[in-house]
């Protein structure tokens, strides 16, 4: 893995709102964990500015945030190898967002999918942070000149917009500063979707809690959510051409592969031919198997609070320090006077 010029590096952020669910925990944590033993340096963020662009009660994004915390370190990130933090507590990064904020054009803003969907049908309505989204987004990334960055599908369109904005700051300021960074799409289950309906992404905000699996849900709430997810009548397929036009039965193979840590078509030769009723609960035990684990890690971990905000604040003091200079660096090109 190499960007031109540039030492690998890689950085990700999860929103503190609540509600850490499989998608998070397939899509990102899992992946972010995997990494970490790569030999790459890894910085893994809570970006309660980020979660702020819509409301947030005080109390819960404190929990949130240290409860996120527990969710990485569950998941099997180790804070003596990657550096977790979060992110309002290493300013580089809302200083940085300001200049990129006079580098990215409000046409980029108005595309983001993501705006769509948040701001809904009133987005004069929406806050100016919810629009400068991404902007913030760049430079958390680009504040440690990250060279990679794993997320899931939906995260796409704003790295492209994070490149966008790199080479346009390098073009108008006649450097190669920050780098064009690649993110990291992979795995079978980069787009969990709904259990509820399989054309919607599994997320936080659903209103059904039936429609996810929560990483803090127990034994019981697990297997029940998979029982109950929606499928077809039919079988499964021997292959995965036979999963065409049927999303449901497509996602539970694919959540089945990333939870397994093996490819769809794998989970097709073991499982091809059966039916539902014998697919679910096989799905059910290997879902339980993994994820009550860390959840209950995560309980433990949540009762110690003061734990946590340690790590919290060694990981941003590690972050500041490869952030400062590079903060420097930019206000120097720009023409910022000072020491
Ligand atoms: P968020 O909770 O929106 O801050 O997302 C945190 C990370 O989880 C990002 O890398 C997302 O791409 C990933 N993610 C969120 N929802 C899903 C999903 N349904 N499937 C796969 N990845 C997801
Ligand atoms: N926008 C991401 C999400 O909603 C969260 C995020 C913020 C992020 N900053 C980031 C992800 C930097 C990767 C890198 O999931």
């Amino acid at each position: 893995m190499t960007v031109t010029g540039h030492t690998p590096r890689v950085f990700s952020g999860i929103q503190p709102s609540g509600n850490l669910h499989l998608g998070n925990y397939l899509g990102a944590l899992k992946r972010f964990a995997d990494t970490q033993d790569s030999g790459t340096q890894t910085l893994y963020c809570m970006v309660d500015m980020h979660a702020i662009t819509v409301w947030q009660d005080p109390a819960k994004l404190r929990h949130a945030t240290r409860e996120l915390c527990a969710g990485f370190i569950a998941s099997g990130l180790d804070p003596a190898k990657s550096i977790l933090f979060n992110q309002s507590q290493v300013a580089e990064h809302a200083q940085l967002a300001w200049i990129f904020n006079c580098v990215a054009r409000m046409g980029w803003m108005k595309r983001m999918t993501q705006f769509k969907d948040k701001a809904g049908k009133n987005a004069e309505n929406a806050s100016l942070g919810l629009f400068g989204y991404p902007a913030l987004m760049a430079a958390d990334i680009l504040i440690y000149h990250a060279t990679h960055v794993p997320v899931g599908e939906d995260q796409k369109q704003h790295i492209e917009l994070t490149r966008d904005i790199a080479a346009k700051f390098n073009h108008d300021y006649g450097v190669d500063f920050f780098p064009i960074t690649e993110p990291v799409i992979e795995g079978a289950a980069t787009r969990v979707m709904s259990l509820r309906d399989g054309s919607k992404k599994m997320s936080k905000s659903d209103p059904s809690d039936m429609s996810r699996i929560n990483m803090t849900d127990d034994a019981d709430a697990i297997a029940k959510k998979i029982r109950k997810a929606k499928t077809d009548p039919e079988p499964l397929p021997s292959d995965l051409d036979g999963l065409e036009g049927r999303p449901e039965a497509r996602n539970l193979v694919n959540i089945y592969a990333g939870l397994a840590g093996i490819s769809a078509e794998a989970v097709m030769a073991d499982m091809g031919g059966k039916t539902f009723s014998e697919f679910k609960p096989a799905l059910a035990d290997l879902a339980v198997a993994r994820l009550a684990p860390i959840s209950e890690e995560m309980s433990r971990l949540m009762q110690d609070v003061s734990e946590i905000d340690r790590i919290l604040a060694n990981g941003a003091a590690d972050a500041r320090a490869i952030a400062a200079p590079i903060l420097r660096k930019t206000y120097e090109i720009v023409g910022m006077v000072g020491a």
